[in-house]
């Protein structure tokens, strides 16, 4: 699996789980996020990123008594890996339209279709 599939990956998962509370290039937060406290961070454009290891443990671990949930349960290290890299590598080079390309480049997948 090539950068780009992982990338792909990442993406995936992202715009199905993450975009309703943290929004992307282009997409605002949804109403799930309004009515939050403490507010999910935008991470679009934000120069405050967590570093790799925090972002990935946040991701799998969740954040007690605030909404964000944990994906461990439910997701492989690789899936988390992916998202990971996503966030941090990859959404803030992106433009709004090149999100929107994305979305219809890489349809959403089956969760349960077999990856490492
Ligand atoms: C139901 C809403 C919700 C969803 C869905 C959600 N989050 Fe969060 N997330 C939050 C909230 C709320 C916080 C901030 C908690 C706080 O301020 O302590 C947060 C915090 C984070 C942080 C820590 C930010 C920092 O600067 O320390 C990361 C990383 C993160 N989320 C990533 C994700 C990813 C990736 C997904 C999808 C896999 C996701 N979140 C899905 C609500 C959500």
């Amino acid at each position: 699996m090539n950068d780009t599939a992982m990338l792909a990956e990442g993406f995936g998962h992202y715009n199905e789980m993450c975009v309703s509370c943290h929004g992307g290039p282009g997409i605002d937060p949804g109403e799930l996020a309004e009515g939050l406290y403490p507010k999910p961070p935008k991470f679009y454009k934000s120069d405050d990123m967590p570093d790799t290891d925090e972002a990935f443990w946040i991701i799998k671990n969740g954040i007690k008594m605030t909404g964000m949930p944990a994906y461990g349960p439910t997701h492989s290290d690789y899936k988390i890996w992916a998202i990971t890299d996503f966030l941090l590598n990859k959404m803030n080079k992106m433009t709004p339209e090149e999100y929107q390309e994305w979305i219809k480049k890489y349809p959403e997948k089956d969760d349960d279709a077999p990856t490492p």
